[in-house]
């Protein structure tokens, strides 16, 4: 018997007297023992394939050498290592016939509960095979009222959530464009076996692949009500060939149970990705002052400069100059050009960057900088001397999409030529910290010259894994530089491609009160340290209310700076420094996720430091024409309170209002909490309040 244990997290497999492995239990508490008086071959099969279960969704396809498409896998070994305070098994699989090696791989993660799954699959014959799919993890689920979280909605919709109850069949959760497939459906989903679980209550798992390409989460109901949820990388489009020897290593998909409700599986992510995933994730980050929604394309010294003062002026800690800055034959005066040609533009900037960046840095300020390396123009001097750099298919039409092209990052020398950009911007402009990592296109047309024209699905895991490997090298020749990762928002928000960056551009969309609902989906996944949030006047919305989302997050402005009323630009000093008292909270605490803004006008969060002596609660009132429904949270009356559910009932709080406001006047005295409630902000929607409890 293989007894895996991760925390909350456990898995039980044995080998039957079939020769196969069978999975006894899986989940919260999944650490159980046969039961006597079933035979380990009636459980479930801890990794379907196909051809052996016929009935039910295989976790792996192949077609073998000798053409046979049935895979059947026997027991060989299992081994069990140390790992990082875990312990990383091998179960060691053979087809009963061909010379199939598939080793499941888990790596426990026991101080976050977290198990890891992934699946290599080896040829050992003289001929090649197919891999037509293999999914990272695959395990048995049971349940009466199995139930699916999933989220998606593309461009300005991401982390839109569904729940719904499985029924029989497969529910597939697919994302697809390869460039920013969680634009369209972010790769983690929730599930509770016996119906919806609630923040606090309920048994749940929460599975994430951690894949910077397209994912798959396939939940089957099949007969007699037995469940699986197979989950990896999307196998369509992505078959692979493995020669005499090679090897396939799938990604790895993580798994969060918890027996009391969602929110325990999504600290557990968090706390795995800023101390494990994510670069410096415990270290605290600076409030942001972007370029995009201010200034677009028109960048000139002079607005620029108004610009850094106006950000020193509120608070910013950083500026980043967004979009437009680059383009000498092909200037980049809005999207059509000069992608590729990473040379400042001298008509708008005749003394160049250095100007802006020094002035930055006598402001107090760091300074940081837009780029979208793995993209061209055809409109670009790059393009122009290498048309042969980018994915395409022979004889087929190069699609654009915001009139771009993807260059293939698995050309050695095209690797070379992105790394060799930032390289230089870097070295050129001494003093930027910062670069924000765009990507604005899906990918067509997905061939590339580096396989032979047999082998070109493989481009969907190679071009994910040479963008990695690029990703890569740029942190290890700039250590001290922080890495935003974009793709029109919040394309690529994985726990994969997160290793090379510090945070991401949540999504486009900053409406705050479309925000509110963005920033809650992702935080199933992803910490606030990560979820980049500024104020802007997307939605037109008040300047107050606007502060008071973003700062449930990682605070910044994208705001032309100089448009500001007074009071507005009093509330953004104000926001900017009441940020800077909780930003440790927010970026590090646990968070309470207190009432959800789906379906309904109001929603609240806290962030809590981990012994509980502090904690800011963030509570929002929604326009009901907005994407709620009805006028109470999940059927809950107008006047009902908040409640704080990780309160000691005999401790005393101080509660401070530090709702961002034009002036000190508006500020409340602090007082004592009585009882474990708080009362919503009153107001016309949208309004929001910002409060500190701390424990006396
Ligand atoms: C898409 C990003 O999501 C925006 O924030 C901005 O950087 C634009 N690209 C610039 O083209």
């Amino acid at each position: 018997m293989v007894v895996i244990e991760a925390g909350r997290t456990g898995l039980v497999l044995a080998v039957g007297d079939d020769g196969r492995l069978h999975q006894i239990g899986f989940g919260p508490g999944g650490v159980a023992s046969p039961r006597p008086e079933l035979p380990v071959a009636l459980y479930p099969l801890a990794y379907p394939t196909f051809g052996e279960e016929v009935l039910r969704e295989p976790a792996l396809r192949v077609t073998h050498a000798d053409g046979a498409t049935s895979t059947r896998l026997r027991f060989v070994s299992a081994s069990i290592a140390d790992h990082d305070g875990g312990a990383l098994h091998r179960i060691e699989l053979v087809d009963r016939v061909a010379p199939l090696a598939v080793t499941l791989c888990y790596r426990t993660w026991p101080a976050y509960d977290l198990l890891e799954q992934w699946v290599e699959v080896t040829n050992g014959g003289h001929g090649d095979i197919s891999v037509h799919r293999v999914a990272a993890t695959a395990p048995a689920l049971s349940g009466a009222a199995p139930h699916l979280t999933h989220w998606g909605g593309g461009w300005a919709g991401e982390w839109t959530e569904t729940t719904e109850r499985l029924t029989p069949g497969t529910k597939s959760v697919a994302s697809a464009g390869a460039v920013r497939p969680s634009l369209h459906r972010p790769p983690i989903v929730l599930f509770a076996p016996a119906g919806p679980a609630t923040e606090d209550a309920g048994s749940v798992g929460a599975c994430s692949v951690a894949w910077g390409g397209d994912t798959r989460f396939d939940a089957e109901v099949a007969l007699h009500g037995q469940v699986r949820l197979l989950a990896g990388h999307q196998g369509r489009g992505a078959e692979r060939v493995l020669g005499p020897g090679d090897q396939f290593t799938s990604p790895s998909a993580y798994w969060a149970w918890s027996g009391a409700g969602i929110g325990p599986t999504s600290r557990a992510l968090h706390r795995f990705a800023r101390e494990q995933v994510v670069r410096d994730g415990t270290a605290i980050r600076a409030t942001v002052v972007n370029t995009w929604e201010a200034l677009f394309f028109a960048l000139d010294p002079v607005g620029l400069l108004a610009q850094i003062d106006g950000a020193a002026d509120v608070g910013g800690e950083l500026f980043l100059l967004d979009d437009g800055w680059f383009g000498t034959t092909h200037p980049r005066n809005d999207d059509t050009t000069g992608l590729g040609d990473w040379e400042v533009d001298r008509r708008k900037l005749p003394d160049g960057l250095q100007p802006l960046i020094d002035h930055t840095l006598e402001r107090g300020l760091r300074f940081g900088l837009w780029v979208e390396p793995e993209m061209v123009s055809p409109d670009s001097a790059l393009y122009a001397a290498h048309p042969d750099w980018v994915i395409a298919e022979p004889g087929r039409d190069r699609r654009e999409e915001r009139n771009q092209l993807v260059l293939d990052l698995c050309r050695r020398d095209v690797r070379g030529f992105v790394v060799d950009v930032i390289d230089r911007v870097l070295a050129a402009h001494p003093g930027i910290t910062y670069l924000k990592w765009d990507a604005n296109r899906d990918l067509t047309e997905p061939g590339t010259t580096t396989l032979a024209s047999d082998r070109q699905s493989h481009l969907a895991v190679d071009r994910v894994r040479a963008t990695w490997k690029v990703m890569e090298a740029v942190a290890s020749n700039h250590p001290d530089v922080e890495l935003m990762l974009c793709a029109s928002g919040g394309g690529r928000s994985d726990l994969g491609t997160l290793r090379w960056f510090h945070e991401l551009w949540t999504s486009d969309n900053t409406d705050p009160v479309a925000r509110v609902r963005i920033q809650w989906g992702a935080s199933h996944l992803l910490p606030a340290s990560v979820l980049a949030a500024h104020v802007t006047r997307w939605g037109d919305r008040p300047f107050a209310f606007a502060a008071a989302v973003a700062m449930s997050g990682r605070f910044g402005f994208d705001v032309d700076l100089r448009t500001l009323t007074d009071d507005e630009r009093a509330t953004a000093r104000a926001a900017a420094a009441a940020y800077h008292e909780i930003r440790d909270l927010v970026q590090q605490g646990d968070l309470h996720r207190l009432v959800s803004p789906v379906g309904s006008d109001r929603t609240a969060l806290a962030y809590v430091a981990p012994g509980g002596e502090r904690a800011v609660v963030f509570a929002y009132r929604l326009p009901a024409d907005a994407g709620g429904v009805g006028d109470g949270a999940g059927g809950m009356a107008a006047d009902t309170p908040i409640d704080l559910p990780w309160l000691e009932a005999e401790a005393r709080y101080v509660i401070r209002n530090i709702t961002p406001a034009p002036s000190a006047a508006d500020a409340t005295e602090p007082f004592e909490l009585t009882g474990t409630t708080l009362d919503w902000p009153i107001g016309e929607a949208p309004v929001a309040t910002v409060q500190v409890l701390t424990r006396r």
